[in-house]
């Protein structure tokens, strides 16, 4: 496995896979590795020759208030984990590699699909704009043929999927499945945040879920009548809810109205005490 921490380096090594023919898979993340970030090189592994995963912690991402600085950061495991996971290369570039001049304000960016504007756009308003600046500036870097994303981050893969077809890069964009503690807990980079007592209460997100599709299974169709019971699951938990909605799976809010039987898209991000909690789940 190299680790590479420049544009220029990397760009050495993609061009030698060019010239083998492989085919590039890649993972962005944020590092602090789980067993989710690992499902996400398994399954580029099957659909690629090689395996990128880029370490980076995006601070155009972050909001002043956020979580930048102690974001988990633990460089060596991570490093650990992609060698035992057969990834070729990791790209673990500083802040100053890839945004030059502080976060690089004058900077050309894109702009954002419609859908960062909902959901998690509404509490992080800066988030998407942070997400598609980096992935777009990730994707031109790695040149990957397919890129793997988590539906535990089911907006963002939304988002991704949407800006990577307005700006016809030929990346293939593939969503994988949330993969979860045995008690239901979607894993997290940010569940070392809590503590014993908060450990369980987060529980009430997946507990919320699997009540919407209970009751979306029993024939419920009332999107208001659901989200007041997920709504209703998170505050027995002690959970602050952000938003707790039904949705769309393409999760388009003007384009016709929703239809249960085509399938829908539970969502949720709720506060812990100070930590905030996103989970979701495909109804149908
Ligand atoms: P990060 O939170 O590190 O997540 C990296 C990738 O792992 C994302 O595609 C995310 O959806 C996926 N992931 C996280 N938890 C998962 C789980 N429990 N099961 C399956 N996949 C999971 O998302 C980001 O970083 C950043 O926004 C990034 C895209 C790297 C841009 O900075």
């Amino acid at each position: 496995m190299q680790v590479v921490t420049t544009i220029e380096a990397y760009r050495k090594i993609r061009a030698a896979m060019r010239g083998r023919g492989a085919r590039v898979g890649f993972v962005p993340t944020m590092g602090a590795l789980h067993e989710g970030h690992i499902s996400l090189v398994r399954r580029a592994k099957e659909r690629a020759d090689d395996v990128v995963v880029s370490i980076f912690v995006n601070p155009t991402q972050f909001a002043p208030h956020e979580d930048l600085a102690k974001y988990p950061r633990p460089i060596e495991r991570d490093l650990r984990m992609c060698e035992q996971a057969g990834v070729s290369v990791v790209f673990n570039p500083g802040v100053e590699e890839m945004y030059p001049g502080a976060t690089g304000q004058a900077e050309a960016m894109l702009d954002v699909p419609a859908i960062s504007a909902i959901l998690e756009g509404e509490s992080r308003p800066q988030f998407f704009g942070g997400v598609c600046r980096v992935v777009g500036k990730l994707f031109n870097i790695i040149e990957p043929n397919i890129a793997c994303f988590g539906k535990k981050d089911y907006q963002q893969l939304c988002v991704v999927k949407a800006m990577t077809r307005s700006m016809c890069w030929p990346i293939e964009i593939v969503g994988c499945e949330t993969m979860r503690e045995s008690d239901g807990l979607a894993m997290s980079s940010r569940n070392v945040y809590l503590d014993e007592g908060q450990r369980k209460r987060a529980l009430g997100l997946s507990r919320s879920l699997h009540e919407a599709k209970r009751l979306i299974e029993a024939g419920g169709r009332d999107a208001a009548v659901i989200e007041a019971a997920m709504t209703r699951v998170l505050a027995e938990h002690r959970l602050r809810v952000d938003y707790a909605a039904v949705r769309r799976r393409d999760l388009e809010p003007g384009a016709g109205a929703m239809d249960f039987e085509k399938g829908v898209v539970c969502l949720i991000a709720a506060w812990c005490d100070q930590v905030r909690l996103i989970d979701n789940m495909e109804i149908g």
